[in-house]
């Protein structure tokens, strides 16, 4: 089976613009990363059909107090958030999931701004489904879903907008978290460039807390997370046909104090040789190795203010939950 990213990309580049790069196959890309030192798997292939429940169950663990943190920031905020935008407003989230978050944003702007229009971009389709199914409560409302990566997704959303009113684009959920610092601010700076005056970037972000409360948070007593994180390779058996045997990898989870992130890795319990004939290879572990699967970066609000600023934004407002995990900032392009 060809990988969803695949079709939506050349799908995409019907219409989009040639210079922009069309993502790799999962196929190329898995063997590029599993051929590499250390290992690794792109984060967005964590996000199949179960991969994107088990995302959702994660939310709901007591461990894991991003996406609660976040709902109640919103919950407080979402009137100040769009407070004053020009109509009509387009709003943009970038990987929201299951649309719950989006829908506090919305209350205030379907109240009050006329010609609101809604568009989703998201790897995965289950999550697009999830998101549509929430906001059906918003009977006429357009919402546009784009099954594409953020940076195809916007490019398509910001070159299809109305001439009047303006943007909020919405990337929550500490996602940004996932990319290392540099290309953190490459993307914040991608975003910044496509937006024009008087728009605004939210920007959802965890913040550093003790090591054992990250830990905890990771790698939970229930299994759920190590479950979402060894499905990772159910999901190339199933499609790229390869054999990895699951009780031989194990979940891992460390703190890495000095980039400031939580790592998630596969630990390969021994010696062992995978082969994957979608990706035409056959990858040896040694007893020990680790794949590495997915970061989540930490932020200190300081930093948050600075990348914003560093790729052009001006910052309106930052909010903290009261037991300072969560930090949810508002940019604006002045
Ligand atoms: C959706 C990428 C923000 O990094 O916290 C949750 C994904 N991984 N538990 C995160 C995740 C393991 C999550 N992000």
């Amino acid at each position: 089976m060809q990988s969803t990213l695949r079709e939506s990309a050349s799908k995409m580049s019907k219409d989009t613009d040639p210079s922009l790069v069309v993502a790799d196959s999962l196929a190329d890309e898995v063997r590029r990363d599993l051929t590499q030192s250390p290992k690794q798997l792109k984060p967005h292939y964590l996000y199949d059909t179960l991969g994107s429940r088990l995302f959702e169950a994660i939310c709901a663990l007591p461990e894991y107090p991003i996406t609660r943190a976040e709902h109640g920031l919103l919950d407080t905020h979402a009137e100040a958030i769009s407070a004053d935008m020009a109509g009509p407003v387009t709003l943009v989230e970038l990987g929201g999931g299951n649309g719950q978050k989006l829908a506090q944003l919305i209350e205030p702007l379907a109240r009050s701004n006329w010609g609101l229009r809604v568009e989703l971009v998201d790897v995965s389709v289950t999550a697009l489904d999830l998101a549509k199914q929430t906001l059906e409560r918003f009977r006429g409302l357009p919402v546009i879903c784009h099954e594409t990566t953020y940076e195809l997704g916007l490019a398509r959303v910001t070159r299809h907008r109305p001439d009047q009113g303006g943007m909020l684009v919405a990337f929550l959920g500490s996602n940004l978290g996932n990319l290392d610092s540099r290309s953190a601010l490459g993307f914040v700076s991608v975003v910044r460039s496509v937006l024009r005056s008087g728009d605004r970037f939210l920007l959802g972000l965890d913040l550093v807390k003790p090591e054992s409360e990250l830990l905890l948070a990771y790698d939970d007593p229930l299994g759920v997370t190590a479950a979402f994180n060894k499905n990772i390779l159910s999901r190339l058996n199933r499609e790229l046909g390869s054999d990895f045997s699951l009780e031989h990898f194990r979940h891992h989870v460390e703190w890495n104090e000095a980039a400031s992130r939580v790592e998630m890795h596969l630990e390969s319990l021994c010696s062992q040789t995978v082969w994957i004939p979608g990706a035409h290879c056959r990858i040896p572990f040694a007893d020990g190795e680790m794949i590495w699967t997915e970061s989540s970066r930490k932020y200190q609000l300081h930093e948050i203010k600075a990348l914003g600023a560093q790729a052009g934004f001006t910052v309106r407002e930052q909010w903290v939950d009261t037991e300072a995990r969560f930090a949810v900032t508002c940019f604006e392009v002045v």
